[in-house]
């Protein structure tokens, strides 16, 4: 047998072949796996090349090396899978995955099933094996890869959600495909009868548990991963270590899916590692994770499909029917799901309608790639497995995906031409065309600004800005002979102004005075604003805008938890989230009049028209966060200042920070020093954790604001305070409905409420109180009252009601009086009403 390094030397060389295979396929205009199983191919035919020829393969040992092959599959599965899996799962944006979360499920594993049972069925009166060998088939097949059809989508500027929809799809697709061929595969090495009914129970089960795994696994991870205090390495490092882990506790202790398990995990760590790991550290992490997956999936083809001539080498005709059978049920299954079991889901509007042109794409863009091959060669790897029901597996599967790669992967571009899908829509065309024509205009700008701070001359600028300009002029010019209306225009810009704000937000990212938990919010905002812009221009702009400010889930259940079962800590974070999040976007939403009215952003390549009607857009939009923000500032004004103070300091701790690194790279300060001041900064830095935030609903501290009880002493007081009890309420939550029966009265201590009375609304502050009359009266209450901003009352329940009023003579009679003159009012109001009715 080989040593090890020889094995490595072998892995070396495939990896020269990987690296220039990439090149190569760029400049061919191939997918690289077409490239790279071609290579493959030749480099696993050499040996019988060579035999052909009179040379003894057997002696020579650099044939050798490919005949037998140095890895065994089952290294592979165990090396590979994880890693091209927990990939799969990082690089997933699981929030706006779970937009969609019914229909892909439900595609992804009702998918499976029917392609699985498709195949399986179609097979096997022709194939001679049996029926669980023809459905293990179906697994092994079932698992598709989008890459090529997505990176073909977004270059056509395909609606984001569905191409998102066919990426989650894929993903859900290859953990049902992979537990299915692990049920499949028990069933046929205890040589039981294919029980449809356990079979499914097993399938499942063994996917919840992997799901559940994984999930509790990647909050473990997340739960140590502060420990390494934002070191990129150790965090890389730990991910690395719980791909293997999971999975191999999943199949070994659990006995769960491995695969679905380590899925689990590569969301979890996605969904809510982005809020808890640096921005720039995860982008380091995902682009590592990146490369690793380039790699696993590389070797896997590559090392496939060397195999491939040996497998290949005795086919007869009926194996090449059998395949062209495969492939025809194989797409068979991919239409009767795309055409079947889409409609319902989208006439009950659980997904965006798909047109049939991009439907028929997607089938024709389901290429099987490194997954199908390592299913394949774990079953032909399988000592229990008969000889007959390997070379079933490795044959078909492989020639499936051969096809998929030679003669789909090759025309998929043509497939979209024909289809009509590849023109970009004029407003995609001229949306592009606009984007460049601004990052032209900002190369002018700092080379402006570097010719001014430099001092060089006017005429040099403007030699080397002319060719910008003129490409701005020719994109002008281009667009102006598209027939776009008004509308679409300013939709365009819309759109341009939204990424401007992205990467405002990026760009702050960088000084780490947000949390990245709110530079994630900020980014997802920033896309939805973009998403809106293109799809329905100002309308979906200013929806998205007006979402971006509305509370969302995560407030709403922490509202729900205080508000029932009188939990106060997550409310006061969400709030202090909240805060965070509304003063960061002031900032941004700030500096972007900027961009829309100088005119070197905007200007030059919008109408006045567009710009002005953009600047108001930019304008109300100001105006909003301004608002949201001023609510929560009046009332807790000194954690806002807290926040502000604390948000300065970071951003000085990073310019410090920078300073110095400068003076190390300058080798004005030694390594020491350098090391010394920047612990000294990271620890300052780390050492002043958010504020937190006191919603402030102290009952004793309330009752001392109220002017209505300012003259009772301290035992009164106390008394008082045991029949009050505190309550918070967001800004148009509705405290009072028409109608109810009157259960108690409320004493604002700060905040706004708005009584909408019939005749018109009436508005009460602090220290105010409402809610009486329908006590006194005994009647139901008399008009809808509704919190204008965020409030802290004190409320007194209808049975102690009775006993505040007798225990305090002075609070009763101005109670009595007010709700007397109320009541009186509202009659006037009333009168007046009926006689202009009957007038
Ligand atoms: P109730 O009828 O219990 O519920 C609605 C409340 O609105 C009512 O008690 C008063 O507290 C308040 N309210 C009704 N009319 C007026 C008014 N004219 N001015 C101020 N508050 C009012």
């Amino acid at each position: 047998m080989f040593d090890t390094a020889f094995v490595l030397l072998v892995i070396a060389a495939l990896l020269v072949v990987v690296g220039f295979c990439q090149p190569l396929a760029a400049y061919l205009k191939l997918p690289p796996p077409v490239l790279l199983g071609v290579v493959g191919v030749a480099l696993g035919g050499f040996p019988a090349v060579l035999s052909q020829l009179g040379w003894s393969a057997r002696s020579d040992p650099f044939a050798d090396i490919f005949v037998e092959l140095p890895v065994s599959s089952a290294t592979f599965i165990y090396v590979f899978l994880p890693l091209l899996v927990f990939e799969a799962g990082i690089v997933t944006d699981v929030r706006r995955t779970l937009q969609d979360a019914a229909p892909i499920l439900l595609l992804a594993v009702v998918a499976t099933l029917i392609t699985t049972a498709a195949i399986g069925f179609v097979l096997w009166p022709l194939a001679g094996v049996s029926l669980v060998v023809c459905l293990l088939l179906g697994a092994v097949v079932a698992t598709t890869d989008p890459a090529a059809v997505i990176a073909i989508f977004r270059d056509v500027g395909a609606p984001a959600r569905l191409t998102r929809l066919v990426e989650g799809e894929a993903l859900l697709n290859d953990a049902a495909a992979i537990s299915l061929f692990a049920v499949l595969l028990g069933m046929i090495i205890s040589a039981r009868e294919p029980d449809i009914g356990s079979g499914l129970c097993e399938f499942f089960l063994s996917f919840i548990g992997g799901g559940v795994l994984g999930l509790l696994a990647g909050r473990a991870l997340l739960a140590v991963i502060p420990w390494v205090r934002d070191d990129r390495l150790a965090e890389a490092t730990l991910t690395l270590a719980l791909a293997y882990g999971v999975f191999i506790a999943a199949e070994r202790l659990f006995h769960v899916s491995g695969v679905v398990a380590v899925l689990g995990s590569g969301l979890t760590v996605s969904a809510l590692g982005r809020s808890r790991i640096a921005l720039y550290n995860w982008s380091f992490l995902t682009d590592l994770w990146d490369q690793i997956a380039f790699w696993a999936r590389s070797l896997v083809f590559i090392l496939a499909s060397i195999l491939v001539p040996r497998l290949l080498g005795d086919v007869g005709l009926r194996d090449l029917i059998l395949v062209a059978v495969l492939v025809a049920a194989a797409f068979a299954a991919r239409i009767l799901v795309l055409f079947v079991l889409m409609p319902p889901l989208e006439f009950f509007k659980l997904t965006q309608p798909i047109s049939s042109a991009y439907k028929l794409a997607i089938t024709w863009g389901g290429l099987r790639g490194a997954l199908t091959l390592l299913l394949a060669l774990a079953a032909t790897e399988n000592a229990a497995l008969s000889p007959e029901v390997k070379r079933f597996v490795a044959v078909l599967a492989t020639g499936l995906v051969l096809f998929t790669l030679f003669v789909n992967a090759t025309t998929l571009r043509l497939v979209i031409d024909l289809l009509g899908l590849s023109r970009l829509s004029p407003r995609n065309q001229v949306l592009r065309d606009q984007v460049l024509a601004l990052s032209y205009a900002e190369v002018c700008d700092s080379v402006r600004d570097m010719a001014r701070d430099h001092t060089l001359a006017e005429s040099a600028v403007e030699e080397v800005v002319r060719p910008y300009q003129a490409r701005i002029a020719a994109t002008n010019a281009r667009d102006a002979a598209e027939r776009l209306t008004e509308r679409d225009r300013l939709a365009i810009a819309l759109a341009a102004l939204a990424n401007q704000e992205r990467v405002l937000v990026l760009e702050r990212s960088a000084d780490r005075i947000a949390s990245p938990a709110t530079v994630q919010v900020l980014l997802r905002n920033a896309d939805l604003l973009i998403e809106g812009a293109r799809s329905d221009g100002r309308v979906g702009y200013r929806r998205a805008a007006e979402a971006a400010l509305s509370f969302p889930v995560a407030f709403r259940v922490a509202y729900f938890l205080y508000r029932y079962f009188g939990i106060v800590r997550f409310l006061a974070d969400r709030l202090a989230d909240r805060v965070e999040l509304l003063l960061v976007t002031r900032l941004l939403v700030d500096r972007l009049p900027g961009f829309n009215n100088r005119n070197r952003r905007l200007g030059p390549i919008f109408s006045q028209r567009i710009t002005e009607l953009t600047g108001e857009i930019v304008e109300r939009r100001r105006e909003a966060v301004d608002d949201a923000f001023d609510a929560l500032r009046r009332q807790y004004p000194d954690y806002v200042g807290a926040l502000e103070i604390r948000f300065l300091r970071q951003s000085a701790l990073r310019q410090e920070m920078e300073r110095y690194r400068a003076l190390y790279e300058e080798g004005l300060i030694p390594q020491e020093l350098y090391d010394d001041l920047q612990r000294g900064v990271s620890g300052t830095s780390a050492a002043e954790p958010r504020p937190r935030f006191d919603i402030g609903l102290d009952a004793h501290r309330l009752i001392e604001r109220l002017d209505l009880l300012s003259g009772l002493d301290e035992r009164q007081l106390d008394r008082v305070a045991r029949l009050l009890t505190p309550r918070f309420t967001v800004p148009n939550e509705r405290i009072i409905r028409k109608g109810d029966r009157g259960d108690a009265v409320f004493f604002i201590v700060s905040g706004a409420v708005e009584v909408a009375l019939p005749a018109r609304p009436v508005r009460l502050g602090t220290c105010e109180f409402f809610g009486e009359m329908a006590l006194l009266s005994g009647r139901p209450r008399q008009a809808d009252v509704t919190a204008l901003t965020y409030c802290r009352l004190l409320v007194l329940r209808k049975a102690d009601f009775e006993r505040f009023m007798t225990a305090n003579p002075e609070a009763r009679d101005a109670i009595n009086c007010i709700a007397a003159s109320r009541q009186s009012m509202n009659l006037e109001d009333r009168d007046r009403a009926t006689e202009a009715a009957s007038l």
